[in-house]
């Protein structure tokens, strides 16, 4: 069993930043070739040269994951930059608007399924089949543990996560017959640039866990990094909570 990624592309959405970034980081550690996707370029560029400071090898690619263009552009341009083939996916990039049911404009319905369910529908439908003809491929999942039970003010986020966790049962059922294992990481409360805003409702959030703390965006990246690779390689269609214990109690 290796968790040799070299001669390996891992595509990471979402890292430009937090959980992602972390993610990218790992994987390049362990030799994968890194492609790291966001939006912002200069967030993207400096993630790269960190990696390859690092002895690293990675390339930014840029895509909006609301625009289904933009993503049929990424899974393309990504399979590309890889060397004609990514092996690992990591549906990581999200959105987390948080409010009352009644005063949620409906286009942010929208907006949210679009980036945390369509994107990564699209990507695995653009992705998974060249893994599955290869006979091998990993991809992982990010949802939240407030895809799990109830909380005011999460319900649309919450719903959109929930649907990307149904998702991974059943791409585990479709793809991993043919070597692709998909699984999932349910990160809880974790101190990364998206909810920086937060502030110290962030810490409240975490109190209600064992753990009593956020993450560190490290912490959620050693588990999607576990999954990425043959070390869980009987592991399919697994939801892992990294939520310091909070769905437990
Ligand atoms: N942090 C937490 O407490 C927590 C808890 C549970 C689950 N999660 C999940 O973990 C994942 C990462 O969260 P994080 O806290 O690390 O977030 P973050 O620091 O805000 O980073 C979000 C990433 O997603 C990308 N992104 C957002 N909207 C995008 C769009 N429309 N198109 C392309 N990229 C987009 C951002 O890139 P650009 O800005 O460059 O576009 C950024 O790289 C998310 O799926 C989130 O739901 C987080």
């Amino acid at each position: 069993m290796t968790t040799n990624l070299t001669g390996s592309t891992a595509l990471i959405t979402g890292a430009t930043s937090g959980i992602g970034k972390a993610t990218a980081a790992q994987l390049a550690a362990l030799g994968a070739h890194v492609i790291v996707s966001g939006r912002d370029k200069s967030r993207g560029d400096a993630v790269v040269a960190a990696i390859r400071s690092d002895g690293g090898t990675a390339d930014f690619v840029a895509a909006d994951l609301s625009d289904e263009h933009s993503v049929f552009q990424l899974a393309e341009r990504a399979t590309e930059v890889g060397g004609g083939h990514v092996d690992i996916l990591v549906n990581n990039g999200g959105a987390f608007p948080f409010g009352a049911t009644a005063d949620t404009p409906a286009q942010q319905i929208d907006d949210v399924f679009a980036v945390n369910v369509k994107a990564p529908y699209l990507l695995v439908a653009a992705l998974a089949p060249a893994m599955a003809h290869r006979g091998h491929g990993a991809i992982v999942n990010v949802t939240t543990m407030v895809a799990e039970f109830g909380m005011n003010g999460m319900g649309l986020y919450g719903s959109s996560k929930a649907a990307l966790a149904l998702l991974t049962k059943s791409w585990a059922a479709e793809f991993g017959p043919a070597g692709v294992r998909v699984n999932a990481v349910s990160p809880g409360p974790t101190r990364t640039e998206g909810t920086a805003p937060m502030g110290d409702a962030l810490d409240e959030l975490a109190t209600a866990g064992p753990a009593g703390r956020p993450a560190q965006p490290d912490e959620i990246a050693a588990a999607i990094t576990f999954l990425a690779t043959d070390q869980a390689s009987f592991i399919h269609g697994a939801l892992l909570p990294v939520d310091g214990g909070r769905i437990a109690v």
